[in-house]
């Protein structure tokens, strides 16, 4: 295929390559199969072909843990160090970055993303850099976290936990991942690069014609990914997105879709106020069960509920301020430690939950923040070093943009009827004693990995009710 077509391009022809970088977490959807290359998740290091073209090796040896207080947890059971510390890193990466993002948005807009989609992509990406492109990449993804000292072992740790988190072939709850590079048909890519990103990250590299036909290109790729969606998603590119000094568009997408363990019933479901940021409130259907869940109230009244999805190891967590308190502060003050500690204090006990029933869809450009956080050389033509990309090094290569879009849906199931479940709708108790959570207000949610605690999805949910 392409990897063959070498030399139809020649060198100056055009100044500036733009490599367009798209990255797309989504949530609902029906998922589809798994088709992770098979070897990857028995392989051992020295099986995969792992070995970009520059290597980042840590300034100095150093305690890595930026917190520095977290050193002594514990790596879960038959869990490999590196992929623990791989996906502490991405969770990291997770709220700092949810934390910029948050900050250019107002305090009534909903918010949701895939920090797992966006680190993913950066790390396909990271193959390819050098110099300090890579140095910044290695920082602002927190990927020289990992203790071991080189980088290049990076993407088989990244292969790894992508087996921990897609290869759970339990058909009550799909994480689905699907990576594709589509490239410009006119150019040589690196073969090596090619390589790593199919066996890592299942990318299959599909040449395009950009050139002549850009948005005939455009078309194919949002085809790939409405397929991928199963029509869920479809346009995600804008026009104008791609054009014919595109080189490479670089896509990541992150599909989830689960039953409760514990579902709603659409009876209990009721027409209730929520209380939006701005002191309006607007109408929402808020579900209702009462049941055992792991739960806490941590610092200053704030509630803390994990709802488990079918299969145990994805769960969903609600973070819910006191009234009086608002959210942003809740945002600012949110760390990766604290995040985890919230996490690891929680406990299992009898509550009535109030969860409203909504669906956020989110799409921005990523730039802007990565640059705010350091990644600043990658998108500057002058300046982004990516020579392990195309072929014969050409260094001329820079990410014109990055988008990002995902699509949360949370409804009474999550998808059709399973009957077997236990469903642990008790009616609406008596006992005035009972925990409540009532997520009337604004509120943040994550899904996670329960085992790594690999935050997938993220976000603020502050007007649930919709047009
Ligand atoms: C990148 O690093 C190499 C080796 O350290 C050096 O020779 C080269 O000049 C650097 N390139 C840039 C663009 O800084
Ligand atoms: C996606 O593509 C596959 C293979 O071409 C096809 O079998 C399937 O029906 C498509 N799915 C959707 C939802 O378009
Ligand atoms: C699948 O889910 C069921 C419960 O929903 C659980 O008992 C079982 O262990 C899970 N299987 C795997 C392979 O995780
Ligand atoms: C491709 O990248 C590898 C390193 O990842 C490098 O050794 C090789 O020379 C590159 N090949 C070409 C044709 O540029």
């Amino acid at each position: 295929m392409f990897s063959n077509r070498r030399g139809m391009v020649a060198p100056g022809e055009r100044k500036l390559r733009l490599l367009s970088l798209l990255l797309l977490g989504l949530w609902g959807g029906a998922a589809c199969h798994g088709t992770a290359v098979d070897d990857v998740c028995t392989a051992k290091p020295r099986d995969i072909p792992v070995n970009p073209m520059c290597i980042y090796r840590a300034p100095e040896k150093r305690a890595t843990e930026p917190g520095g207080l977290e050193k002594e947890k514990r790596v879960p059971e038959a869990t490999n160090r590196r992929v623990w510390e791989l996906s502490r890193a991405n969770s990291h990466f997770a709220t700092t970055f949810y934390q910029h993002l948050a900050d250019s948005k107002k305090d009534d807009d909903n918010i949701f993303l895939s920090p797992l989609s966006i680190s993913t992509a950066f790390a396909m990406t990271k193959l390819g850099a050098c110099n300090d492109t890579l140095k910044q990449l290695m920082e602002v993804f927190k990927f020289n976290t990992i203790s071991e000292k080189t980088s290049d072992q990076i993407h088989f740790f990244f292969a790894k936990l992508n087996c921990r988190l897609y290869r759970k072939a339990n058909l009550s709850s799909h994480l689905v991942s699907a990576n594709r590079l589509f490239g410009d048909k006119s150019l040589t890519f690196n073969e090596t690069y090619q390589d790593i990103s199919e066996v890592v990250y299942g990318a299959k590299l599909q040449p395009l014609d950009f050139k002549e036909n850009a948005e005939k290109s455009r078309v194919t790729i949002n085809n790939w990914v409405a397929n991928k969606t199963e029509g869920r998603i479809t346009n995600v590119i804008p026009p104008d997105a791609i054009n014919e000094l595109t080189v490479l568009v670089l896509v990541n997408t992150i599909y989830f879709k689960g039953l409760w363990k514990s579902k709603f019933s659409p009876e209990n479901t009721k027409q209730e106020k929520f209380y939006k940021g701005d002191d309006k409130s607007c109408s929402v259907s808020m579900m209702y069960q009462e049941g055992k869940f792991r739960y806490r109230r941590v610092a200053e009244g704030t509630q803390v509920l994990e709802l488990p999805f079918k299969g145990d190891d994805i769960t969903m967590v609600l973070i819910l301020p006191k009234p009086e308190k608002n959210l942003a502060k809740v945002e600012q003050e949110l760390t990766p430690e604290l995040l985890q500690e919230w996490l690891d204090s929680l406990e299992e006990m009898m509550l009535v939950a109030h969860v409203p029933r909504f669906r956020v869809e989110d799409s921005f450009s990523l730039k802007e923040h990565l640059q705010d956080m350091g990644l600043v050389d990658l998108f500057n033509p002058e300046k982004s070093h990516l020579p392990g990309i195309v072929a014969e090094g050409r260094n001329d290569l820079y990410v014109s943009d990055a988008f990002h879009k995902a699509f949360l849906e949370v409804n009474e199931e999550g998808s059709e009827a399973s009957a077997s479940t236990a469903i642990m709708i008790a009616g609406r108790s008596l006992n005035p004693n009972r925990v409540t959570f009532r997520a009337n207000r604004p509120f943040l949610v994550l899904i996670r990995e329960v085992t790594l605690n690999t935050i997938v999805f993220m976000g603020r949910i502050a007007n649930p009710c919709g047009n």
